[in-house]
């Protein structure tokens, strides 16, 4: 056998989750861990909450600029005329198993989609700008209609007429939302549409370097959200609150998962190591929703579990935190919440898909090897069991 000597090891370039890494450059959002602030185009995150609606940044992250108040009227009129969902998929909606997690039933409705596209594999940018926006107008009706189907209630069609968030709502609740309901969710996709190279956007990114397809893309994309430690974590927060169940168990709840070694879910960063800027905007919110109602104690075992954790360790709430109060505020069922993080993410998967595209190359990176070398290879007859 000849010496194939020992593999050069690379391990001083290598970094555990790529921490640190930079591996693309992007034009979209600044997530500034010092500084604990987010841009979306420069364009403070605070801002936006303020002022805008998520059509607004949809645009905003699609054309990179604000739009005028003509194009946003065409471009919002242009999103609710796409809400549309072809049979072929309300059909499988309603054969799905109704244990099936909403997350899978999501991914596996988003590849379907592409199915029923004949532009699925053009790559040219008008192509995927055209199948960016009917992903983000129809997401909301198939969560909705799998939400219906699971209370073996009537699928509620979309109204062209409503705003994105408002018209989901309708489809899920089968009833106008109040303005203040309304308001909120819309709040919540501003907040969640982009954040830099979050595993997930990087999975699409990764997925359309290969000069795959934007349904591939975001089909890689909602697969990789679907975990715990990503956008999972919002389901599991409110989960904990429920479990803890009242303020005066938060101390010994949270002392006995630190004792496993255990994550807390909706606390720390891998970029904001101080605070998440979207914290504190969705502990208003939820505050402002909750406040008076029978969900006022989330937020009072919410802000004891928070005092608990920080006795631990200088670990601050993320965006899951307080967010998965205002989703359970809205009525929305705890194992869907990721599918409204999903709802709103998709605008920033695919605003990185068109500018992986304009300046591709493939996403391949190396691994040090560290397993075993010059190994016989012994003829299955003489392998001892
Ligand atoms: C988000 C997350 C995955 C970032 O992970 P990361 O950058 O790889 O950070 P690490 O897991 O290496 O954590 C660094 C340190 O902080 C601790 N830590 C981080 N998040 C923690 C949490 N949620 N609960 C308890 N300890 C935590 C780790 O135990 C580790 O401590 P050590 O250095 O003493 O071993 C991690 O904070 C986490 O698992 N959070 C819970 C899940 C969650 O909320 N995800 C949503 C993110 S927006």
């Amino acid at each position: 056998m000849s010496d194939i000597g020992t593999p050069i090891s690379k391990a001083q370039n290598f970094s555990k989750g790529l921490e640190g890494i930079v591996a693309a450059q992007t034009g979209l959002s600044l997530v500034d861990g010092e500084r604990s602030e987010l841009y979306y185009l420069g364009i403070p995150i605070q801002e936006l909450i303020a002022h805008s609606t998520f059509e607004e940044v949809v645009y905003l992250l699609f054309f990179r600029r604000l739009p005028t108040r003509r194009e946003l009227d065409s471009f919002s009129k242009e999103l609710a005329s796409l809400r549309t969902l072809p049979n072929e998929l309300l059909n499988f909606l309603a054969e799905s198993p109704r244990s099936a997690h909403p997350m899978a039933t999501l991914r596996t409705a988003v590849s379907a989609l592409a199915l029923f596209d004949p532009q699925a594999d053009a790559n040219s940018r008008e192509a995927n700008l055209q199948k960016a926006k009917r992903l983000v107008a129809v997401m909301p009706t198939i969560i909705a209609a799998f939400h219906r189907v699971r209370l073996q209630q009537k699928i509620i069609h979309p109204k062209k007429v409503l705003s994105h968030a408002e018209n989901f709502l309708l489809m899920l609740h089968g009833k106008q939302p109040s303005p203040k309901h309304a308001r909120s969710l819309d709040q919540y996709l501003i907040m969640l549409a982009d954040h830099g190279l979050n595993a997930s956007t990087f999975a699409a990114r990764v997925t359309i370097a290969t000069q795959s397809d934007i349904y591939s893309a975001v089909t890689s994309a909602i697969g990789t959200l679907k975990g715990d430690l990503h956008g999972l974590a919002n389901q599991r927060a409110m989960e904990m609150f429920m479990q803890v169940g009242s303020p005066e168990k938060a101390a010994d709840y949270v002392k006995e998962l630190f004792r496993e070694k255990k994550k807390v879910m909706g606390f720390g960063h891998r970029i904001y190591k101080k605070e998440d800027p979207r914290a504190p905007q969705f502990r208003e919110i939820a505050e402002s929703l909750c406040k008076g109602t029978e969900n006022e104690k989330w937020l009072k075992v919410s802000q004891a579990i928070e005092k608990a954790v920080r006795a631990e360790k200088p670990i601050p709430p993320n965006v899951d935190y307080y967010s998965s109060i205002v989703l359970y505020a809205l009525g929305i069922p705890v194992d869907f919440f990721t599918t409204i993080f999903a709802m709103s993410r998709v605008t920033g998967w695919a605003a990185h898909i068109f500018e992986q595209l304009e300046d591709n190359r493939l996403i391949r990176p190396e691994a040090d090897y560290t397993g075993p070398m010059h190994q016989p290879y012994i003829p299955i007859s003489q392998r001892k069991s």
